[in-house]
């Protein structure tokens, strides 16, 4: 058994396997209950505030969702309606909202944001994604590859898409969980190193591959996993998404991309997916896809992380 009380979940990477594995368990176990029509209720009494500085349809409304069906109440604010639209520091409004609230969820853009708002607070902070890292996401991918599967090592897991807050979970995880993982990207698209070197690290100590290539046909021979992602991701500049669809023209997942997988290969995708982009309709809504059990698992992965952390 593990005490996570009080810890924030800002980065997967502040936790080890078996911490990530026992949120995983208790995920499993609560959609269970909930499906059984066992209601439990850990967050009675419990005050969760959301702080959304990007647009959301997943991550705000399941952890909403989750801290209702937990019995707990939530709050979803935009920054424009917080005196932090006229100048009030982020180490005042955290210290703030950590006298009404248990708990904070927050997305924005900078991670260093997010450690700030940890830094000032005593209840825990969860990142619903930043520049940087998209932990939620990781952790209902990973549940979801156990329900698929019933195990991740040995699994070999081809990404493609933007390399930016998801594929930087998945390169911080699917090393830790045993699994290959070959990110078929165009050139000129790169990690953040420090990211990288802690996937390279894990890879290394577990026996997995973790690599770049520029080739999406090559790479998902044996895939048992192919997971896409926008090509232009939130915050990214206007300017940018002609150049970019240019870039990513020849990585779209098509179902002959598909075919070369495994034949029991999976479709994955954190969505919003963009059809005729980084997947065809077929593929998105074809026998691989579990995009939609993918996402229903972001409650119960958040169900458990507020369990656990409030
Ligand atoms: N996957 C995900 O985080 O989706 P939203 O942007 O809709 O929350
Ligand atoms: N990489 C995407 C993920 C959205 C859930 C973005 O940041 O827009």
């Amino acid at each position: 058994l593990f005490n996570l009380k009080g810890r924030d979940y800002i980065t997967t990477r502040d936790y080890t396997r078996e911490e990530l594995e026992y949120l995983i368990q208790m995920s499993i176990d609560l959609k269970k209950m909930w499906y059984s029509g066992i209601r439990v209720r850990p967050l009675e009494g419990k005050s969760v505030a959301l702080l959304f500085k990007k647009p959301s349809t997943r991550t705000r409304n399941s952890f909403q969702a989750a801290v209702f069906r937990l019995g707990g109440f939530s709050v979803y604010m935009r920054p424009d309606e917080l005196q932090l639209q006229r100048g009030e520091p982020v180490k005042d409004t955290a210290r703030v909202l950590d006298r009404y609230y248990d708990a904070l969820v927050i997305r924005t853009f900078g991670q260093e944001e997010i450690v700030e708002y940890a830094n000032y607070m005593k209840n825990p902070v969860i990142n619903a994604l930043s520049d940087e890292e998209h932990p939620c996401q990781a952790l209902a991918d990973l549940m979801t590859i156990k329900e698929k599967f019933g195990r991740w090592d040995g699994l070999k897991m081809v990404y493609t898409g933007d390399i930016w807050n998801v594929a930087h979970s998945l390169i911080a995880t699917a090393p830790l969980f045993g699994m290959d993982l070959v990110l078929a990207v165009p050139r000129g698209y790169n990690p953040i190193e420090e990211i990288w070197k802690f996937g390279e690290r894990e890879a290394s100590r577990r026996g997995t591959k973790l690599e770049i290539v520029h080739d999406l046909k090559e790479a998902v021979k044996g895939a048992d996993i192919v997971y896409a992602n926008t090509w232009w991701s939130m915050g990214k500049p206007e300017e940018t998404k002609d150049k970019r669809k240019e870039d990513f023209a020849p990585f779209t997942v098509t179902p002959e991309i598909m075919n070369l997988a495994k034949e029991n290969a999976i479709f994955m995708h954190c969505l919003p997916a963009y059809r005729g982009n980084e997947m065809t309709e077929d593929v998105i809504e074809g026998k691989w896809s579990v995009v939609f059990d993918q996402a229903e698992n972001r409650l119960w992965t958040e169900a458990a992380i507020l369990a656990a952390l409030i």
